[in-house]
């Protein structure tokens, strides 16, 4: 069965094509995703680095693609993403001479890109990921360029660079769904809580924010059913949309890392990596585990996005996906299916 249709009236259900799939050079990744998902992301080909190499320099081919791909598919696509500590390039926050810039600067450079990215889609790419991973693990703002040029001084700015960003992107496509996007929500309250702040401050200023993005990159042990209720309820609580953006469940260590398109680093030959049936018992019972729960709160969440297409192009190598290396659906993708 294909998975859009197992969720049908439940949630949009996606993955995050890398420019291989959306270019042709990887047709059985494609044809993945062409039968199971109603809405993409691209895994990195939005990300500053990837689009705004350079001062000036727009790189639009690759995300032209994924652009193309998902009309051509009637696909929901969601941009990832503007405001980002990482891959971004680092003379987006210096000038000439190497100095880190003025507040204004940086602002004004934030300003160009959005209104050029978002503008350039602007009704074809129908929510984005305005921010990206703001919080630490304590639910404060997390130490970064963008915080420390934009949200320096006063306790009072700290949350303009945020606020700036769903500003810009609102502008720039009024139409446009716009969502905060972070990984470990459902596994630390005390960031879940900061994620829950960053939306109520939005609100209080009348910003638009219409969602939040889940990532949830989980593993064999996590998240907790409870920690992930957690995150849902008190999110949802606060009237915006919830969506799992990222799924993926890791099977091995951390630290290894596989396919890497976004930097370019060449596509792991690791074949060691079936599982044996234990794991992907344990697999397919975590995914069962979550979707039940996702399920059982399906009137707040709108979507549910995996991190990749199949495990042989996973940014984390392993097994995290419903599709194996050689495009075969696994246990786990049975045990998703049986929970609708
Ligand atoms: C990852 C990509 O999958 C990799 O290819 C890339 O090298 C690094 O970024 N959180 C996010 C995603 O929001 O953009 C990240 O994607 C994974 C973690």
């Amino acid at each position: 069965p294909a998975l859009k249709d197992v969720f049908k009236d439940r949630f949009l259900i996606g993955g995050a094509p890398n420019r291989n799939v959306v270019t042709g050079r990887d047709p059985n990744a494609a044809a993945i995703a062409e039968k199971h998902f109603n809405t993409i992301t691209p895994e990195n080909d939005l990300k500053w680095q990837l689009i705004h190499p350079r001062p000036g320099q727009y790189n639009w081919g690759p995300a032209d693609s994924f652009v193309a791909f998902g009309e051509k598919n009637e696909m929901f696509l969601v941009g990832h993403t503007l405001v980002w500590h990482s891959q971004t390039p680092r003379w987006v926050f210096q000038d000439e001479a190497g100095d880190p810039l003025t507040r204004d600067a940086l602002l004004a450079r934030m300003k160009d890109h959005i209104l050029s990215v978002v503008g350039r889609y602007k009704g074809r790419i129908r929510g984005w990921d305005v921010v990206n991973e703001a919080l630490d693990g304590n639910g404060t703002l997390r130490d970064s360029p963008w915080l420390r040029i934009i949200g320096e001084g006063s306790e009072d700015k700290r949350y303009d660079f945020i606020e700036h960003a769903f500003r810009w992107a609102h502008e720039a496509d009024p139409d446009a769904e716009l969502y905060y996007n972070d990984y470990g929500l459902e596994t630390s309250k005390a960031k879940c809580d900061g994620a829950v702040a960053i939306v109520k401050h939005l609100q209080s200023k009348g910003i638009r924010i219409d969602g939040v993005g889940i990532q949830l990159h989980g593993g064999l042990t996590y998240p907790s059913v409870e920690g992930l209720e957690y995150a849902i309820t008190s999110l949802a609580a606060t009237g915006v949309k919830v969506m799992i953006t990222e799924l993926d469940i890791r099977t091995q260590a951390r630290g290894y890392r596989g396919a890497d398109i976004g930097r370019v680093r060449r596509q792991s030959t690791d074949d060691s990596t079936a599982l044996s049936t234990e794991t992907q018992k344990k697999l397919a019972d975590k995914y069962a585990e979550i979707f039940s729960v996702l399920l059982r709160h399906e009137k707040d969440i709108t979507r549910v996005t995996f991190w990749g297409i199949y495990d042989r192009t996973s940014w984390i190598g392993g097994s995290p996906l419903l599709f194996d290396r050689d495009y075969q659906p696994k246990e786990a993708f049975f045990a998703v299916v049986k929970t609708a």
